[in-house]
C-alpha cells in the first residue's frame, strides 16, 4: 500500500479520498468540460460502478481530494499506469477552479512529496495531445514528453519526471 499523506499548500488542502467525497467525484465524472477528453460524462447508470472502483482502488493507491478552504474542489491519483511499471499521476479539477493555478499547486505537491518520500525514479502522466491544458500543466511541473500512443481512440502523450 502507498501512503496517502494529507498535504497542504498556501491555498489547498489534499487529503485522502472519502466515502463522504461522493458529492464531488458525481459532480467531476458528470461535467462535460471536465470529462471533455476523458471519454465524455459517465453516465448516470454507471457513477455508481465508477465510484465503488475508485473507492477500492484508493485503498491501495493515494487518491486526494483537494480542498479549497473547504470545498472539494479536485481530485488527484496516483495509480500503476498501463505500461505495467511506472506510477501514473491523474488530476481533475471543477471547472470553476480553472485557471488560478490551483492544479498547478496541488500536483507539485503530491509530485514533490511522492518523489521524496517513495524510491520511485519517475512519475508519469498520460493525456490526450488535444488537451492543450493538461500538456501546459505538465511542463509547468518540469515533466517532459518521453512517448506518444494510441489509446482511447485518441493519440495520447506520455510525460515524465526528469531523473
Ligand atoms: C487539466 C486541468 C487540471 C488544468 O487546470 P488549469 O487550471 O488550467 O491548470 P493550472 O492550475 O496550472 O492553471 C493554469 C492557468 O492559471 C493561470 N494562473 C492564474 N493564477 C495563477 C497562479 N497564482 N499560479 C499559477 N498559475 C496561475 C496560469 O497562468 C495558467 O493560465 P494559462 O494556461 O492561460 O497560462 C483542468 O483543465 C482539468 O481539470 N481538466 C479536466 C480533467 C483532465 O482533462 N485531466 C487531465 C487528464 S489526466
Amino acid at each position: 500500500m502507498m501512503p496517502c499523506p494529507t498535504l497542504t499548500t498556501n491555498r489547498l488542502t489534499l487529503r485522502p479520498l472519502q466515502q463522504d467525497d461522493n458529492a464531488n467525484l458525481r459532480g467531476l465524472l458528470s461535467d462535460p468540460n471536465v470529462r471533455r477528453y476523458l471519454g465524455g460524462p459517465v453516465p448516470d447508470d454507471a457513477i455508481s460502478v465508477q465510484l465503488s472502483n475508485m473507492h477500492d482502488d484508493a485503498l491501495a493507491y493515494p487518491y486526494w481530494t483537494v480542498l479549497d478552504q473547504t470545498n472539494p474542489i479536485g481530485l488527484i491519483s496516483l495509480t500503476p499506469h498501463k505500461d505495467g511499471t511506472d506510477i501514473e499521476l491523474s488530476y481533475q479539477f471543477l471547472p470553476d477552479f480553472w485557471g488560478r493555478g490551483l492544479a498547478y499547486e496541488a500536483t507539485r505537491a503530491v509530485v514533490d512529496d511522492a518523489l521524496a518520500r517513495w524510491t520511485l525514479s519517475r512519475i508519469i502522466a498520460e493525456t490526450q495531445i488535444a488537451n492543450t491544458t493538461s500538456l501546459a500543466l505538465l511542463t509547468r511541473l518540469g515533466m517532459v514528453e518521453i512517448n506518444r500512443v494510441a489509446r482511447f481512440g485518441a493519440m495520447q502523450a506520455i510525460y515524465a519526471t526528469k531523473a
